[in-house]
């Protein structure tokens, strides 16, 4: 995996309360030992506060679920990568729910990539395939459209300091995760894209996986060539699975 420190990220999605997301946390970051692998915990904008004290002076980084691309103004509703800035390491954008339920395009995907760099965040990019898409063989040329157009907005220089998540969308949530040789597959093809352009950032950018990632599985993704990480949903809602899957990676 050359030298890339992997990546184990929890997106908690729109669950837990309050006290639910801050025992999590904190039961995280007592159970991570810090070292050989990131650790990335996503929670709710309203959880973002309280989570980061929990996580204040852990190895355990905080990341959001989305951001805008604007830095302020008229903008309702949405929260601006400099704001989250001031409490977070990392943002998720471009999740397929978002893809799905708010109609973002890969054009926007990519700037707000482009939006959460210029803020200081590292950007997880999530981009992956519909049913639809893979059974017509078409899997690899979709993600990698979906590629393009976030490298090309963040730039030559912004494409090694982002993260892709490779999502396929008929595993998110579904028990039915990828093989991970399928996973392998499109995860090299993201990696061969990028480095077609710039082999630096090709070797550099960290390539995670994510649907239906738990503890049984995750060894077996971790131990391909070319991905880094695992994006968690379900599985990282309980800290004993999560904490099982972060050890797969160390
Ligand atoms: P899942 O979700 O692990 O519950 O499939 C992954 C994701 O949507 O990031």
């Amino acid at each position: 995996m050359a030298d890339r420190t992997p990546l184990i990220a929890g997106n908690w999605k729109m669950n837990l309360e309050e006290w639910q997301a801050v025992e999590l946390a904190g039961s995280i970051a007592d159970g991570f030992k810090g070292t050989g692998v990131d650790v990335v915990l996503c929670p709710p904008f309203p959880w973002l506060v309280p989570v980061a004290a929990v996580l204040q002076g852990t190895p355990v980084a905080l990341g959001a679920q989305d951001c805008s691309t604007e830095t302020a103004g008229a903008y309702t509703g949405q929260v601006s990568p400099a704001m989250l800035n001031a409490l977070c390491s990392y943002v998720i954008v471009g999740h397929s729910e978002r893809r799905r339920d708010c109609c973002e395009s890969n054009e926007l995907v990519g700037q707000k990539a482009n939006a959460a760099l210029a803020a200081g965040l590292t950007p997880i990019a999530c981009v992956g395939e519909a049913l639809d898409i893979r059974d017509a063989g078409q899997a690899i040329s979709w993600v990698e459209e979906q590629v393009d157009a976030i490298a090309s907005a963040v730039g030559a220089e912004g494409v090694a300091r982002i993260v892709i998540a490779y999502e396929p969308i008929w595993a998110i949530g579904t028990g039915r995760s990828a093989t991970p040789d399928d996973a392998e597959d499109v995860v090299a093809a993201i990696r061969a894209r990028v480095s077609a352009t710039n082999a630096t950032a090709g070797a550099q950018l960290r390539i995670l996986y994510g649907g239906s990632a738990n503890a049984e599985n995750a060894a077996a993704y971790l131990a391909t060539a070319n991905i880094d990480g695992l994006l968690v949903g379900g599985a990282s809602l309980k800290a004993d699975s999560f904490l099982e899957i972060v050890s797969a990676a160390i």
